[in-house]
């Protein structure tokens, strides 16, 4: 038995999507498992299961961080969102967005021609989204 999630029919996809689908399913699992332990420590009134609810908590964040970490180094697009998003403190997310809009590339925008190969990674700096798409002049 597989993963009771896939939204088509499973010989319909590419082994490269199954493989990303394992790392999303275990990414969301790792995560419900911190909403979980941080729920349950904030309900919890025996002071060392508590601690040791939120040592579990922080685990399982650890467990989601390597598999993101793995999506990234697998998947361009992840790699170039995260290189885009992540440890841009200081920086009001919304601004570091109209920032990576403007600094869009024209001859970036397009597809892979064949989806079932990973993308190769983007240049540096240079960005193809599909929200830029909405705005591009032809
Ligand atoms: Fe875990």
């Amino acid at each position: 038995m597989g993963s009771e999630s896939l939204h088509a029919p499973r010989e319909r996809l590419s082994r490269r999507t199954l493989t990303i689908h394992h790392a999303i399913v275990s990414i969301m699992e790792e995560l419900e498992a911190v909403d979980w332990y941080r729920q349950r420590a904030d309900d919890c009134e025996d002071e060392e299961l508590r601690e040791i609810l939120l040592h579990n908590m922080r685990e399982e964040i650890e467990h989601a961080a390597m598999a993101l970490e793995w999506l990234r180094r697998y998947d361009a697009d992840v790699d170039e969102q995260f290189r885009t998003y992540l440890f841009t403190d200081g920086k009001p997310i919304m601004a570091v967005e109209e920032g990576a809009e403007h600094e869009e590339a024209p001859e970036d925008v397009g597809l892979d021609a064949d989806a079932t190969k990973p993308p190769s990674p983007a240049p540096s700096g240079r960005r193809k989204t599909i929200g830029s798409l909405k705005g591009k002049k032809g």
